[in-house]
């Protein structure tokens, strides 16, 4: 069996998710071949973590992981864009392959990482940053190779949709519903981003980056979050049979890209009308197939970990890793 060991880089709710389910299903990886082995966790408040049964593992020295030569992948979900980006560009130049969740930091570098992996014969897995535990940028990325996409249409923000099923179905008050958000571990630790549209904005422009290799002009986006919604709307549109739903678009028109992150009344004919709670999905129109909806958990510690572990079980079973691992091994 080849042995990978692995850094996480952060251990808030996304890096527990990934330490509890390399725990609790230790030989599913197993079964490709390979035994992952974390070897070390970075973190920024070693004191936060005493009570942790593995506390042996935690460090607040990111250079010992790049010191460490038998590390051969690392896992960031770290929060915002620093220190993420300056610990993945050394990872990177380290030769060690990178898996990130992190939206905020990889739409602002996306274009500038993919190319130090390319030229460092590393890859980058980014699936848990868009649509959390949906498969999302594998299937556009490896699936959609003929197809040209037209549009994109998509709920990207789990805290958002959950705060707006609450408040629709249960009468919820907006505070109510977000701290609830907050106790299922959706929401960011400060839930700005969720509630004002930033953070289904970054998940946008890396969809872009993605299908179109561009971004539009990021001032030219009308990103608006749900914080002006009130019960009273919500209501009034239900009696209508409409949902207000938290949509991210993008489209390509004439070689233009145009984007938007908005509250819109949905009609029950639309596909993301019945998406509630913390889902996402994602309307993909590619020309020659149609309309391709994806959907499913959009956040908290465990899809977001799948999006991450299964990055990593494709990293490990691609041909860069797999001539790595007899070496590692021995
Ligand atoms: N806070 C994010 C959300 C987490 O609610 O969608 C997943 O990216």
């Amino acid at each position: 069996m080849k042995k990978i060991k692995v850094a996480l880089l952060g251990f808030g709710t996304v890096g527990k998710g990934i330490y509890h389910s390399l725990k609790n299903h230790p030989r599913r990886i197993s079964n490709i071949g390979f035994e992952i082995e974390i070897v070390s966790i970075v973190v920024k408040h070693s004191e936060k973590h005493q009570d942790f049964e593995d506390r042996k593992l935690i460090t607040t020295n990111f250079q010992t992981v790049i010191q460490n030569s038998e590390i051969d992948v690392v896992l960031e979900a770290i929060v915002g864009k620093e220190p993420a980006f300056t610990y993945l560009s050394q990872s990177i130049k380290a030769g060690k392959q990178i898996i990130t969740a992190n939206k905020e930091m990889f739409a602002h570098h996306s274009r500038e990482l993919l190319e130090l992996a390319k030229e460092h014969h590393v890859e980058i897995g980014f699936e848990a940053t868009t649509a959390g535990g949906i498969p999302v940028i594998n299937t556009i990325e490896k699936l959609f190779q003929f197809n040209e996409i037209k549009k994109i249409t998509a709920i990207l923000n789990g805290t958002s949709n959950y705060i707006l099923t609450q408040m629709r179905v249960l009468k919820l008050p907006f505070n109510i519903a977000l701290e609830q958000a907050q106790e299922l571990g959706y929401a960011e630790a400060d839930p700005t981003n969720d509630i004002e549209g930033f953070d289904s904005f970054y998940k946008l422009m890396i969809l872009s980056q993605l299908i179109y290799g561009k971004q539009p002009d990021w001032s030219s986006v009308n990103r608006e979050g749900i914080v002006n919604i009130t019960e009273k709307d919500i209501e009034e549109y239900e009696r209508y049979g409409r949902r207000i739903k938290h949509v991210a678009s993008l489209e390509l028109q004439d070689g233009n890209i145009t984007a938007s992150v908005e509250p819109i009344v949905l009609s029950s004919e639309h596909p993301l009308y019945s998406i509630e709670g913390v889902e996402n999905a994602v309307v993909i129109e590619g020309d020659v197939v149609g309309r391709i909806t994806l959907s499913g958990p959009g956040a908290g510690a465990f899809p977001t970990a799948s999006a991450m572990l299964e990055d990593l079980s494709l990293i490990l079973q691609s041909n860069q890793v797999t001539k790595l691992a007899p070496i590692l091994a021995n």
